[in-house]
C-alpha cells in the first residue's frame, strides 16, 4: 500500500486560517466581493470572517464547535496546533516558500486562533452552529460560499454521500 507522504490526519483539527491564506488559496479579489453576503462553511478557529468582518464585509461562519463556549475552543488550540507543528516538520510532502518553517505556519495559525477567540466572544451573532451536511441557510442566502480544509482532506472519515449532501444542502 502507498505510503501517505503527507499528514495523515486521524480525526478533524482545530486549526484555523487567516484572510491571507483565504484570499490567496481561494484567488479571492476583495475588491470584487464588496455588498456580498459570504458564508464560511466549516469556519472553525479562522480569523477569515473576523477579518472581513472588520473590513466591512458581510460575513457568516458556520462549525459545529460553535455549540462550545471560546474557553472550551481556547484550550484546544495549542494541543492540536502543537501536535500539527510536531508531526509536519519532517515530512517531504510541504513546500515551505510560504510559510518558511513548521514555526512559521505555526505563526500563522496561533493569530488564527486569537482573532478568532475575539471575534467570537464580542460577535457571537455571526458564528452559526451546525453540522454538516445540513445547514440551517435558506436557498441563495449567500453570494460565495467558502469550505476550506474539510471536505476532500478527511475522505476517509467523511464519506461520499457526506460529502454529496454537504454540497447539495
Ligand atoms: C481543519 S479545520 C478548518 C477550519 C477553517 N476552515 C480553516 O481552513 O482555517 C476543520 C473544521 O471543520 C469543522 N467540522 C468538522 N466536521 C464538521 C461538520 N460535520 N459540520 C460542520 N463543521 C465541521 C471542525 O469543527 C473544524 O473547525
Amino acid at each position: 500500500m502507498a505510503q501517505k507522504r503527507g499528514l495523515d490526519l486521524k480525526r478533524v483539527v482545530l486549526l484555523g486560517r487567516t484572510l491571507d491564506e483565504y484570499r490567496l488559496f481561494f484567488g479571492l479579489n476583495l475588491d470584487d466581493l464588496r455588498g456580498t453576503a459570504i458564508l464560511d462553511v466549516a469556519a472553525g478557529v479562522s480569523s477569515f470572517t473576523a477579518e472581513m468582518r472588520a473590513l466591512g464585509f458581510d460575513m457568516t461562519a458556520f462549525d459545529r464547535i460553535y455549540s462550545a463556549s471560546a474557553d472550551a475552543i481556547r484550550a484546544r488550540c495549542e494541543p492540536d496546533l502543537d501536535e500539527i507543528t510536531r508531526d509536519i516538520a519532517d515530512k517531504k510532502a510541504y513546500k515551505w516558500d510560504f510559510y518558511k518553517s513548521a514555526a512559521g505556519m505555526r505563526e500563522f495559525r496561533a493569530r488564527a486562533y486569537k482573532r478568532f477567540l475575539e471575534d467570537f466572544t464580542q460577535h457571537r451573532e455571526h458564528y452559526v452552529e451546525g453540522e454538516l451536511p445540513r445547514t440551517p441557510f435558506r436557498d441563495r442566502q449567500f453570494d460565495l460560499t467558502l469550505a476550506s480544509y474539510l471536505l476532500f482532506v478527511y475522505e476517509d472519515q467523511f464519506s461520499y454521500e457526506f460529502h454529496r449532501d454537504s454540497l447539495v444542502n
